[in-house]
């Protein structure tokens, strides 16, 4: 079932013709309105389908741990250190894989890696990923009369859709080895996914590694803009009860060529 219905890309009467950059808040109250027929904003459980989605096919994320304080006690090799960090968040790029489709996503720990020291030292982590979509849609959102009267130059519009109304979320929990599924299998998962982590797979001789879960227990989700999308936190059991066959069946935004940028998802 299409829940999404094509919108119109402008809508003039809520736009100012004066060229103001349109980063400011009142700019979601002149969406084109989604007032059709038939338009619903989706249910915690959908946006959690199109969320199992987004770290089914993503690769990549950003992970976020928190630096020991000093008063923590033991540290596992947090030497060669600027004084001052403990308590600081810290967020970097990670591989990711979704081996065991269950909502919680595997990594391939590294022990010399700066996040996976501060989960050592006992930090709780945090995933953030955004979907990205692999084409552009068919048209941009214009945010100005003078835009859709004169285009814009193609090869300033350096993120060619709008990343504010595609889905993005923040997975919450901890880290623990994965014990339930044979290295090899995790290993076979995860190459394909990342070629070159062949390299330093658990047994390497270069740095100790091991695949990990992060077992989720908050999930946080940004659909899109919210006059059209849902915003807030999905409930953890919603988060872990998708299955493969929902997430398979459900389509992201530019997975598919002639998207409309002001659309969701269709479910
Ligand atoms: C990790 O998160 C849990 C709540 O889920 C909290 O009880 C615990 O104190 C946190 N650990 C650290 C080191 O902050
Ligand atoms: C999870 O799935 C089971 C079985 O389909 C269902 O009974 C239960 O209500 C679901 N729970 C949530 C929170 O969606």
């Amino acid at each position: 079932m299409r829940l999404f219905h094509s919108l119109p890309l402008i809508s003039f009467a809520a736009h100012s013709c004066v060229a103001e950059p349109s980063s400011e808040p009142q700019y979601v109250f002149s969406n084109p309105p989604v007032s059709e027929s038939g338009y619903r904003i989706p249910t915690s459980y959908e946006s959690a389908v199109l969320g199992r989605r987004i770290l089914a096919l993503s690769p990549l994320g950003t992970v976020g741990t928190v630096f020991p304080s000093s008063s923590d006690g033991h540290f596992s090799s947090q030497e060669n250190r600027p004084d001052g960090l403990g308590g600081m968040p810290h967020a970097l790029m990670e591989y990711v894989a979704d081996c065991e489709d269950e909502g919680n996503p595997t990594f391939l720990a590294i022990n010399i890696e700066t996040s996976f020291k501060n989960v050592r030292d006992g930090s709780n982590i945090s995933l953030s990923q955004q979907w990205t979509p692999r084409y552009p849609p068919d048209k941009r959102i214009k945010s100005t009369l003078f835009d859709w009267i004169f285009g814009r130059d193609k090869s300033e519009d350096t993120v060619p859709y709008s990343a504010a109304n595609l889905p993005r979320f923040s997975l919450l929990g901890y880290i623990e080895k994965i014990d339930s599924m044979p290295t090899e299998a995790l290993a076979s998962c995860f190459v394909s996914k990342h070629s070159d982590a062949k390299y330093w797979l658990p047994g390497n001789r270069i740095h100790f590694s091991e695949f990990v879960r992060l077992v989720v227990t908050q999930v946080y989700w940004v659909g899109g803009f919210g006059d059209r999308a849902y915003i807030g936190w999905i409930p953890v059991e919603e988060w872990k009860n998708v299955t493969r066959k929902e997430w398979e069946a459900v389509t992201l935004p530019g997975e598919k060529k002639g998207w409309k940028e002001w659309t969701v998802g269709d479910l």
